[in-house]
């Protein structure tokens, strides 16, 4: 019996890369797995999982496509009779600095990001509304889980990914409102940053595999957390997001007002918000927040 055992779970843009490992990780805690993306690789990911004596089944479309989304849950009802987790996960770059992007590049990155979380996500919740209805006051839900996918782009402002940065931004604000709106019926909602070798990122020398000892970009290594956040372990964990990488999970600490100052029941005027200035600010630099995220 895995930790997943009986759970049913959809991960996107799982043919390669992180969202692979993610299913395969699912599939051999129990879980029956919806695989998808637009890559034909994805019957090869239901084969592996397959012959390791998993449930797999293949859906290829894109997440981003209303219509396909909604085949997407329909796939995992239909084919396992039921949807517990579902993981976004699938997206692509085209990075470029401000100056130099392309419209193209802005819609496509946007579109399969932030439109790409949200389309598998709204037919989902739709999905667990119903579910949740016809159970009726007496029943007992089932739990219910999205894990979404944002970027440490996302959470400090990559620079050359004012596209990417932007969707993986709004993704995290995403996560906090399906938290909130999706809590009565027994979902949670959490978001992960994940730091891997993948065919989007093994162009950076960084990321290779070290000769001898633990590699620390093996995209495997990010699923156990999503597997734990997809468990009844994590029944009480909502609206977070976490850096993950090698060994290292990092929980950001929700935003939060840091200083306030009043004008004292009149308007602002400009002479009196640089007199406040240094009160408003305190002890934090004024400049672009330092960057973040752990180090390589
Ligand atoms: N690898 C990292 O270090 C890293 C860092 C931060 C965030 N991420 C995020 O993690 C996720 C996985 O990234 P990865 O590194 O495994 O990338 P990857 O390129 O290896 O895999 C992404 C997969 O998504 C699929 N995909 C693209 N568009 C799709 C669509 N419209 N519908 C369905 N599938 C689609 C691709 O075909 C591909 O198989 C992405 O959301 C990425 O932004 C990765």
């Amino acid at each position: 019996m895995g930790a997943l055992s009986g759970k049913v779970a959809i991960v996107t843009g799982a043919a390669q890369g992180v969202g692979r490992c993610h299913a395969e990780y699912l599939a051999r805690e129990g879980a029956a797995v919806v695989v998808n993306d637009l890559s034909p690789a994805v019957d090869d990911v239901v084969s592996t999982i397959t012959a390791a004596g998993g449930r797999a089944v293949a859906h290829r479309g894109s997440v981003s496509d209303w219509g396909s989304a909604e085949a997407l849950v329909d796939t995992a009802v239909s084919t396992f009779g039921d949807l517990h987790v579902l993981v976004n996960n699938a997206g692509f770059i085209r990075d470029a600095m401000s100056f130099s992007m392309e419209e193209s590049q802005f819609d496509s990155v946007v579109d399969v990001h932030l439109k790409g979380h949200f389309a598998p996500a709204h037919f989902a919740a739709v999905y667990w509304r119903n579910a949740a209805k016809s159970l009726g006051e007496t029943g007992t839900l089932p739990q219910r889980r999205i894990i979404n996918t944002t970027s440490e782009s996302g959470l400090f402002g990559g620079p050359g990914q004012g596209n990417y940065g932007s969707a993986k931004g709004g993704i995290i604000t995403m996560t906090l409102v399906l938290a909130r709106e999706l809590g009565r019926y027994n979902v949670t909602v959490n978001c992960i940053a994940p730091r891997a070798r993948t065919p989007m990122t093994e162009v950076n020398p960084k990321f290779a595999k070290p000769d001898a000892g633990f590699d620390k970009y093996d995209p495997a290594n990010i699923s156990p957390m999503v597997a734990f956040l997809a468990s009844d372990h994590a029944s009480d964990v909502s609206g977070q997001t976490f850096i993950v990488l090698g060994d290292q999970v990092h929980r950001i600490r929700p935003t939060e007002i840091s200083h306030s100052i009043a004008a004292g029941g009149q308007q602002w005027t400009i002479d009196s918000l640089a007199a406040a200035k240094d009160l408003l600010f305190g002890e934090i630099s004024s400049g672009v927040p330092a960057w973040g995220g752990p180090p390589m």
